[in-house]
This record gives structure tokens, sequence and C-alpha cells, in this order.
């Protein structure tokens, strides 16, 4: 700003020295530029190829560094050296001065350095596109569903299907999907409850005598919930001992679980084996919803 205050006034240029041109430097510049575009081939061909971490660890680390130097020496004698001053209320007279804002930088650099330059960080970006592809295959609904669906068997861990009989009064048993056996987010708890149950419990997916089924996995954290109390009907997860009331709804009554065990849709086949009516209608364990 001005003595008189206007913020529009021009600083006026008072020396000017002109960095001398270096050709070193130019080629410092080409040939950082370039060994950083090597570097990031080097480390994407060997990243899709499986090769060793310090291979492509290195060509990374390298080919940052080469680049940081070929943008540091581009610009590094790019850029006069300006003193300029305010004007007063009596301008100068010298006819040197000129406004700052007419002040350039050194004229236009060879292209060759600004292309130099714009490759190799294209080549070397392009590069960092290589570690997408190990991320794998989309989760797709991996989340959200299990294994059951209507008319899928209910079956022991030695793969047996399992009739309503099979599970005496106050008895439980994990069960899996007919075909998924070990899939831990299928697993389900199917118990014969002393009492009858009630809502939020879905009466009419309890069959049997009250036998139900919830899911096993822990609506906190994922645990399974292994430990059943007949006084209470109640299922505790043994990792931070959240409890859930099996007779209503398997809603949590203590710990961290903030949602209830899912009740999956129990049905008998024409042969009279337990079968699942369609998937759980909540996410199990600790899911997103839906989507
Ligand atoms: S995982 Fe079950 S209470 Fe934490």
């Amino acid at each position: 700003m001005s003595a008189d205050g206007d913020p529009k006034a021009e600083l006026r240029v008072i020396a000017r020295t002109d960095p001398p041109r270096s050709k070193l430097n130019d080629s410092i510049v080409v040939l950082s530029a370039g060994a950083a575009a090597l570097l990031g081939v080097v480390f994407a061909v060997s990243l899709l190829a499986g090769g060793p971490m310090v291979l492509y660890g290195g060509a990374l680390a390298g080919g940052l560094l080469l680049l940081a130097v070929a943008v540091r020496r581009y610009f590094t004698d790019r850029f006069p050296d300006i003193e300029a001053v305010e004007p007063r209320e009596i301008p100068s007279p010298d006819d040197t001065d000129k406004p700052l804002s007419d002040v350039a930088p050194l004229g236009p650099r060879r292209s060759l350095l600004k292309r130099a330059l714009i490759a190799a960080g294209g080549v070397f970006g392009l590069s960092l596109l290589a570690p997408v592809t190990s991320l794998g295959p989309a989760p797709g609904r991996t989340f959200t569903t299990t294994a059951w669906a209507r008319g899928v068997r209910l079956v022991t861990t030695d793969g047996d299907p399992v009739r309503p009989g099979d599970v005496a009064a106050g008895g439980i048993a994990t069960i899996w999907p007919e075909g998924a056996i070990g899939q831990e987010r299928s697993s389900v708890l199917l118990l014969r409850l002393s009492v009858e149950p009630v809502p939020p419990t879905v009466l009419e997916w309890v069959i049997a005598d009250f036998l139900v089924a919830y899911s096993k996995v822990c609506t906190h954290a994922g645990c399974p919930v292994a430990l059943y109390r007949q006084q209470d009907n109640a299922l505790f997860c043994p990792c931070h001992q959240s409890t859930f009331n099996a007779v209503a709804g398997a809603v949590p009554t203590f710990g961290p679980a903030a949602r209830p065990l899912p009740q999956l849709p129990l049905g008998l086949d024409e042969e009279g084996y337990l079968v699942a009516l369609s998937d759980f209608v909540e996410p199990v364990g600790p899911a997103l919803p839906r989507a």
C-alpha cells in the first residue's frame, strides 16, 4: 500500500538480477524426471508381478525423491532476484522504474523441461494406480447377506439335518446352513425355550414347542455367542459379556451390544426337517444396514 493509503499503488522495481542460465541445471531436471518416470514403471510392474517389497518400495521412494529433485531444480533459476519499493508522494524520475506487475519471470524456459516434468509426473502418477489392483473384488452383498435362503436345511456341524425332536427342552445347538458348514456369519443357535416366547420374537418363526433360532454372531463386535442359561433363557457373549433375552427376541439386556441377535425364519420341509424360510431379515453381527 502507498503512503496515501491507496491499496492499488504499484511497487516499483529498483534492482533486478537475473540468475544465470545453467545447462547443468537443465540436464539435472531432464535426467531426474526421466529416472523418476522409469522408477514409476518399475514400481508398478514389480508390484503387479508380485515382486519383493524391497524392489517396489525402493522404486517408489526413489521415484518420489527424483521427482522432487526435478521440480526443485526446475524452479532453481527460473525467477529473477528483485528489489522493489513502495512509491511516495513524489514519484521517482528514475526511468528504469517500472511496476512490479510488469516484471515477469525469466523468459519462457525451454519447453523440453516442462514436458519432461509433466511426462514424469504423469507416468509416476499412473504407476501409483497399480496398488488398486491388490484391493481384490468388491465385497458386494457379502457383508449384508448369509448362506440362508428359503428351503435351506439346518444341519449340525457333522452335516446331519435336524428335526424338531432332536433338540430337547432347554437344549441348544450350533447349526449351519446345509452346504455352508463353517461359514461363521451364517451360524445360528437353535434353542428350545422352556417358556413361551413373547414379542419382539417373531412368533410365526417359532415352531414345535418353542423352537427358535438366532444368529450366533454377536451384534457388538462379532464374537460367537456361546453360552445359554436355561433358568432365565439368557444368551451370553463371552467377549464383553453382552446378554440377550432369548424369550423376547434376543434383545440385549446387559453389556455393550445395542441390537438384538437377528432371528432366523424357521419352517419345516415335507420330510419334517427344519429349514429356513428366508435369509435373516436383519443384518447379522456388527453389520451395516442392508444396501
Ligand atoms: S463381541 Fe459380544 S459383547 Fe462384544
